[in-house]
């Protein structure tokens, strides 16, 4: 039983006990179901308080249960609420800490409820791709109007219950010790009757119509590949126009609906994953970490302003080290004017911009930094600039003072080496903008320490980053895998595509942007460069010239005003340009290819599969430790939709033998080569197995 019962003078009090945050999974609904059997059958007991143990009152249904047997067994949530609503003694929900989902549904299913200010109140359903299916849409209208349930519901954003103190959400808020406070609130409410039920509570909304219609829109126009957030406004509208019981009978076929639907799926895997992502097997959880207090950032460039940000928006004092004034200058001003526009914005108030800029001091003396808990290193990606800057942190950093570097390119091991201390080098490869994007590859050099392993991962969460461990080797996960899409997006163009066909079939199945787009964002030149070390270093490596003949033109990209599209001054919008698309088709002509029309869906499989395809070959390689790893790297640093999981979910979705059949299909036309499915691909596809 994953809920215990006590009886403390002439009040029971049922306590949910499943770590870490008492998810209503069958047990533990059993356990409150069976407590207030007893309850009710001790003539002794007057009333039940209901309350959660540790870190949370409750974070919901158990997500692990759902699309598994156990989530309809009974007694389920509905079965447990109806009995609490139902119950002959009052029942009063005791809330702290977390009261989410189906948590905080089953407190709405209790006669009152008490809480401490500080608690998180959500229906976050929604972030699931599912919506509240136990009462939430109906009832939350009921006890905080159905302006904010809405926004509440639509949003998954928590509330500090403070703020919904003066709602008949909270009948009590109870500063100090919850327990006391609600033994005493029980004491006081025992004989009252009859009892209060929130389905009871009257919804009066005049114009609704045309309220719901608005947010209908709203939520359509922000949310087109989720059909959740608008089921959750035509749940709420429910809770207005339709009689209590019909209204909830209409949230149910909703959920269970939802639940099925691939982008719930996708969501689902999408939350576990990132916390997965922080799982290292051969690192126990309880490893000792180092504390983290302070942070110096070699070079104030692109990357290294973007990083110093993340450190000082968590609090973190930061030391910038440049080697010329008129760089630092540079980069500082740049660190102040990024924080500038956020405050323009309005999402950054005036003492939290002094804050931020206050813990971000720039130097050129390594004297200052050699305190730092961990130094950052984004200098140029040059390994005798790494020599020289990785010799110095060796001579001046105090012991046990993390060494990152923030290498894209280089080997790691190389520059562990040229200290004396490799057990305390690792990197962190941000992605740009550093400041915005979410994703952190934190590289585990041959020597990494354990304890430098461990104290990254838990700083990726504290600067807000969805930390992945990569093995060092070229790329580490994210670009290695890209440099096989982007291959296959230079075949397409010789074999009859013109880059805006490529671009548009991608970005309709989700993608952020298509690889030509990508290209002319980031830079061509640096593309180019990769190639013209991979030609040296990989002759048999086949690519499509067309790249090296658009950079030839000069044509970088949006930072040269002409790319795989041309722009237009101060518009970042690409037009297809003529002299390209004749570049392209003159190219297929030169190498004797006769030019064939492509559909969406050759394009679509042949990027996707070959990003899966090379990260098989990282996961046997032991470079990516899980194929969810994999997935929240295209998720949170490659514009992968969301919504489709990640590459590996996505081939998951569509079957590993329709991925190797599509692949065998491919290997008949040029490149047969490219289309080997590699040996875990292969293998899992014959056992009918699939990635995640
Ligand atoms: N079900 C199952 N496991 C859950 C869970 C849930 N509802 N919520 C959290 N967990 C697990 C996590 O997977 C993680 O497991 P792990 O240690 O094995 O990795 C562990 O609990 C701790 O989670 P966090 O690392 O996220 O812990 P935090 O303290 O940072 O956050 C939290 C706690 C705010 C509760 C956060 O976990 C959260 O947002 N959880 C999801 C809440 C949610 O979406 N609830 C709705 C569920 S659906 C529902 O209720 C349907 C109903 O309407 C019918
Ligand atoms: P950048 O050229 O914008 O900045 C580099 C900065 O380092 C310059 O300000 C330069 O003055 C300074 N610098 C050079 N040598 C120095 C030294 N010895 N001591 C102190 N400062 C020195 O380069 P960017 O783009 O910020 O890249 C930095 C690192 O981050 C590189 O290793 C790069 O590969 C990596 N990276 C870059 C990404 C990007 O999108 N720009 C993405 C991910 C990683």
């Amino acid at each position: 039983m994953s809920a215990s019962y006590e009886v403390k003078g002439n009040v029971a009090v049922i306590t949910l006990n499943n770590p870490p945050v008492n998810g209503l999974g069958h047990a533990t609904r059993s356990g409150i179901f069976d407590g207030l059997k007893k309850a009710m059958a001790d003539t002794a007991v007057k009333a039940v308080v209901i309350t959660g143990a540790g870190k949370a009152f409750s974070g919901g249904a158990d997500i692990k249960e759902f699309n598994s047997p156990k989530a309809t067994a009974e007694p389920t949530l509905h079965t447990v609420i109806a009995a609490l609503e139902g119950a002959e003694k009052p029942v009063v929900a005791a809330v702290h800490s977390v009261a989410m989902g189906g948590g905080l549904e089953l407190a709405l299913g209790c006669h009152y409820r008490v809480a401490s200010p500080g608690a998180q109140i959500a229906l976050p359903e929604v972030k699931l791709g599912i919506l509240p299916g136990a009462g939430g849409t109906q009832r939350l209208p009921r006890v905080v109007g159905v302006e904010t349930a809405l926004n509440m519901i639509v949003s998954g954003t928590p509330a500090p219950s403070e703020k919904l103190a003066g709602t008949r959400l909270f009948d009590q808020m109870i500063e100090g010790d919850l327990m006391a406070g609600a033994l005493a609130f029980a004491a006081k409410i025992a004989d009252t009757r009859p009892l209060p039920k929130v389905r009871d509570i009257k919804i009066d909304y005049p114009n609704h119509e045309a309220f719901f219609q608005f947010a209908r829109n709203t939520v359509g126009a922000m949310a087109k590949n989720f059909p959740a957030p608008k089921k959750c406004v035509d749940c709420v509208a429910a809770s207005v126009s339709m009689k209590f019981e019909d209204g909830l009978k209409f949230e149910r076929e909703a959920f269970l609906a939802l639940v099925q639907t691939s982008e719930s799926k996708a969501l689902r895997h999408f939350f576990f994953g990132e916390r997965a992502a922080s799982k290292i097997p051969d690192v126990p959880e309880d490893t000792a970490k180092r504390p983290i207090k302070s942070a110096a950032i070699i070079g104030a460039g692109t990357m290294g302003g973007g990083i110093a940000m993340n450190f000082a928006n968590a609090g973190i004092p930061v030391i910038v080290l440049e080697m010329k004034q008129e760089a630092l200058d540079k980069g500082l001003a740049t660190i102040r004017k990024n924080y500038e526009n956020t405050m323009k914005k309005g999402k950054l108030t005036q003492q939290k911009f002094d804050e931020r800029v206050n813990l971000i001091k720039g130097t050129m003396s390594y004297d200052d930094i050699k305190d730092a808990d961990i130094v950052i290193e984004a200098v140029f990606e040059e390994m005798g600039v790494k020599e020289t800057v990785f010799k110095k942190l060796d001579e001046v950093m105090k012991p046990g003072a993390i060494l990152a570097s923030n290498t894209s390119t280089l080997d790691l091991n190389k520059i562990a080496a040229f200290t004396k201390r490799p057990q305390d080098v690792i990197g962190t490869h941000f992605f740009s903008p550093a400041n915005v994007m979410k994703l952190l590859e934190i590289v585990r050099g041959a020597k990494t320490g354990k304890d430098v392993l461990a104290t990254t991962m838990a700083l990726s969460k504290k600067i807000k980053k969805t930390g992945v461990v990569s093995g060092v080797c070229d790329g580490f996960i994210g670009n290695r895998m890209v440099e096989q899409y982007s291959r296959q997006a230079g075949f397409l163009l010789e074999e009859g595509c013109l880059s805006e066909q490529v671009d548009k079939a991608i970005e309709k199945i989700g993608f952020a942007m298509g690889p030509f787009r990508m290209g002319d964002l980031a830079g061509n030149d640096i593309g180019w460069a990769i190639r013209k070390r991979r030609y040296a270093e990989r002759p048999n490596m086949k690519y499509s010239k067309t790249a090296d003949l658009l950079c030839e033109m000069g044509r970088y990209g949006q930072k040269t005003g002409a790319g795989w599209y041309d722009y237009k001054p101060g518009d970042r919008k690409p037009y297809p340009s003529q002299l390209v698309n004749d570049m392209i088709v003159k190219h297929s002509k030169d190498i004797g290819v006769e030019r064939r029309k492509v559909s969406d869906q050759e394009i679509v499989e042949r990027l996707v599969y070959a990003l899966v395809n090379e990260a098989a070959y990282l996961l046997e390689e032991g470079i990516a430790q899980k194929a969810s790893d994999v997935d929240m790297v295209y998720l949170t640093g490659y514009g992968f939709p969301l919504h489709r999981g990640g590459p590996m979910f996505y081939a998951d979705t569509v079957g590993l033998l329709n991925v190797v059949s599509a692949m065998e299909k491919y290997a008949r036309g040029r490149h047969g080569e490219f289309w080997k499915p590699a040996p875990l691909l292969a293998k899992l596809a014959a056992e009918g197995k699939t990635f995640n």
